[in-house]
């Protein structure tokens, strides 16, 4: 198994790529289920989740295209790539593949709405709590669909189609908000969400249906109407950059010190989370082209943040920024509301000498003036790379096990810091 070898004490400066935001394609790219014509994404990063949805997407009949270049010309870039469904010649997701990627339980939507059924397997994914399904069954349910849970499968059916409804979500989902706002664009009638998740992802994914010819207002707000069309045409539509992945390397830089500019980046998709770096001591300029980080001399501030769905701070970023608060001068406290679970980097952190505790769903941390380096290990995807952030500040050698939770989000990570002036390297094997 692969692993990342970081020696750490480098202060990152330089520019660094932001790529297209994984978030925002898997919705995208399953999407493309729902009609029988081309759908392009551009900006799609080179990731193992997104590669995992296209074999999954082939298993329902998805034909894709890699862009002019050949694939290997292309390996690790961020692509352009044609989904084509021109029929569905299965309506099943089965277990094998749907456990390796929570998200490729969101295809129920699209079948559902273009195929009147769908069986699909109880999904797997990162290891960051219980992560149930109740909302996708019940908002599909609110628009007319006959489910039941079998045998690990969850079938859905809707023989004349779904009809759209009024559905408040009792909480907030992004993956349940992508799913009904699908499902419901190609349901008769009006469909108005409430209570709906705002993240940018979900506004992305509107506008690429509304190209494709759908009827969606409201979304990035928590009321979204959907008036229902008979059928979704192609279209060409751009991935939004990946606002997880810029916070992560702007904390990596606000840790190591430094001056990066964060190519392509778009401020607006996080601000939260640049106003919590501000408070750091960290100077973060907006510009056009991307995001400038800036920090030389003077040290972390403490600062306690609380995980909220948009336009709060991103759980997403919540290990990471654990990681950064490690070295502050001071405690901070750093409440995680999303997921009961999301807490697994602590003990990881702690090898390299962060001092935290746990008071249920609140880490306390207080900072130390240095890490030292050491072997860690990560269960999920954000919690790994806050080890690799970490790693980067620590004095000496951090060696980063699984990383294949860091393949499945971050599209070239050591080329990307290395670029920057990190020592980091991938070890085989
Ligand atoms: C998405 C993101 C993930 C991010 C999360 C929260 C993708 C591919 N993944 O995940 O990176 O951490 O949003 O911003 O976009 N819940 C239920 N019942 C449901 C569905 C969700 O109780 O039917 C709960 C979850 O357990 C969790 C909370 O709702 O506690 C929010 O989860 P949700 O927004 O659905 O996360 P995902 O869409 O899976």
């Amino acid at each position: 198994m692969d692993r990342i070898r970081i020696t750490g004490g480098n202060a990152l400066n330089g520019t660094l790529p932001i790529s297209g935001a994984k978030n925002a394609a898997l919705p995208l790219m399953i999407a493309s289920l729902l009609t029988d014509d081309t759908l392009t994404l551009e900006n799609l990063p080179h990731l193992a989740d997104v590669e995992s949805l296209i074999r999954i997407l082939g298993n329902h009949g998805v034909d894709y295209s890699v862009n002019g270049r050949r694939e290997s010309q292309e390996k690790g870039y961020s692509r352009t790539i044609h989904f084509t469904a021109r029929s569905i010649v299965d309506t099943t997701a089965p277990y094998e593949l749907v456990s390796k990627m929570r998200a490729s339980f969101w295809v129920i939507g699209p079948l559902l709405a273009r195929m009147g059924e769908a069986r699909v397997s109880l999904p797997g994914g990162c290891a960051i709590g219980t992560r149930p399904v109740d909302l996708f069954i019940d908002g599909l349910r609110a628009l007319g669909a006959e489910i039941d849970i079998e045998q690990g499968y969850v079938n859905a059916t809707a023989r004349n189609g779904l009809i759209g409804n009024r559905y408040v979500f009792p909480k907030v989902s992004v993956g349940a908000t992508h799913v009904l706002m699908m499902a419901a664009a190609l349901a008769k009638g009006q469909t108005v969400l409430e209570n709906a998740a705002r993240e940018p992802e979900i506004v992305n994914l509107a506008d690429c249906l509304n190209a494709m010819g759908a009827r969606i207002h409201g979304a990035g707000t928590a009321t979204i109407t959907i008036d229902g069309v008979t059928s979704l045409s192609g279209a060409r539509h751009r991935v939004i950059a990946d606002r997880i992945e810029t916070g992560t390397y702007a904390m990596a830089v606000a840790m190591t010190g430094g001056d990066v500019l964060l190519e392509g980046a778009e401020a607006d998709l996080l601000e939260n989370a640049l106003e919590t770096l501000e408070q750091t001591g960290t100077e973060i300029t907006r510009l056009n082209t991307g995001i400038r980080v800036r920090r030389n001399g003077g040290g972390i501030a403490p600062v306690d943040v609380t995980t909220e769905p948009f336009p709060g701070f991103p759980t997403d970023l919540q290990a990471q920024f654990m990681g950064l608060m490690t070295m502050a001068k001071g405690r901070s406290h750093i409440t995680e509301t999303i997921f009961e679970n999301r807490f697994m980097h602590v003990q990881e952190l702690a090898r390299l000498g962060a001092k935290i505790s746990l008071a249920g769903q609140t880490a306390v941390v207080e900072g130390v003036p240095v890490l030292r380096g050491a072997p860690v290990m990560a269960t999920d995807l954000r919690a790994s790379v806050s080890l690799v952030i970490a790693g980067l500040a620590a004095e000496g050698v951090t060696e980063v096990n699984r990383v294949y939770h860091l393949d499945r989000g971050f599209e070239r990570l050591e080329e990307k810091l290395s670029g920057c002036g990190a020592t980091i390297e991938r070890i085989s094997g």
